[in-house]
């Protein structure tokens, strides 16, 4: 057990590897994607139990549009049930103390999939233990054009001076506005990349990659995770 001073505030997972997983099985990738989302619920209550207070995992990106239409409806169908469960689940999230919210572009989808994420966001206690952010549609690019044209809009019809923009101005127009940034951001599947999650939090991110493949992750790589941020030195420019 990792001592509690150590553990990370705030950990960004990269859900990927889901279509490999599928392949290497004879299955089809959209197998993968549903154990993907079986994952996801196992490693969020995980860090429920251990106490973690902010999680945030990349469920679909602004560049996953290009997949075949197929794919995409597969994920956006999974995304549904994820919601309309919630329902069912509300006495338990409650007790868990979660609390979930979406960061991404959510305008672009599906009517029913906002309306129950909205209604979800709606429902959240007011006293929670584990915020989960889930990424739907969400790109680092995309959150910090946002934020550039909130600005913009801002200093042209003169709320804001040019010379009054700073890092809180930036960070407060993000979807993680009043969240810590990341302390550690996981990414599975053999890849050593961020695309495009969490581009202007990750600044100061310790980053932990595995070869497993998400729908094989388990509690087990989580800890490792865990135990390898504990012994990081973080100095932030300092010394
Ligand atoms: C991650 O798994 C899920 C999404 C990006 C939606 P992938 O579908 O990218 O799986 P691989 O990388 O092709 O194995
Ligand atoms: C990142 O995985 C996005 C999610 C896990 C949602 P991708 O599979 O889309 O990333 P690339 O294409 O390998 O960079
Ligand atoms: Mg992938």
């Amino acid at each position: 057990m990792i001592d509690k001073s150590l553990l990370p505030q705030h950990v960004g997972v990269i859900m990927d590897g889901n279509g490999r997983w599928a392949k290497k099985r004879g299955l089809p990738r959209t197998e993968g994607h549903r154990r993907g989302a079986e994952v996801f619920r196992t490693i969020s209550t995980y860090a429920s139990d251990i106490g973690i207070p902010y999680m945030t995992f990349y469920a679909f990106s602004t560049e996953n549009w290009k997949r075949p239409e197929s794919e995409v409806a597969v994920i956006m169908d999974l995304f549904r049930d994820f919601l309309h469960e919630a329902e069912d689940r509300r006495a338990e999230n409650e007790k868990r103390g979660f609390r979930f919210h979406f960061i991404g572009d959510l305008t672009v989808l599906p009517e029913d999939i906002r309306a129950l994420a909205d209604y979800m966001e709606s429902q959240n206690p007011e006293t929670w233990r584990t915020t989960v952010n889930v990424a739907v549609n969400y790109g680092g690019r995309s959150e910090l054009v946002h934020a550039a044209r909130e600005i913009a809009s801002r200093v042209r019809d003169g709320a804001l001076s040019p010379d009054a923009v700073n890092e809180q101005t930036i960070a407060e127009l993000l979807y993680t506005r009043g969240q810590p940034d990341p302390d550690l951001i996981i990414r599975p599947s053999g890849e050593y990349r961020l695309s495009n999650f969490l581009t202007w939090q990750s600044a100061y991110s310790e980053f932990w990659f595995s070869d497993v493949l998400w729908p094989d992750f388990t509690t087990d790589d989580f800890d490792r995770a865990l135990e390898d941020f504990a012994r990081r030195s973080r100095r932030f420019g300092g010394i």
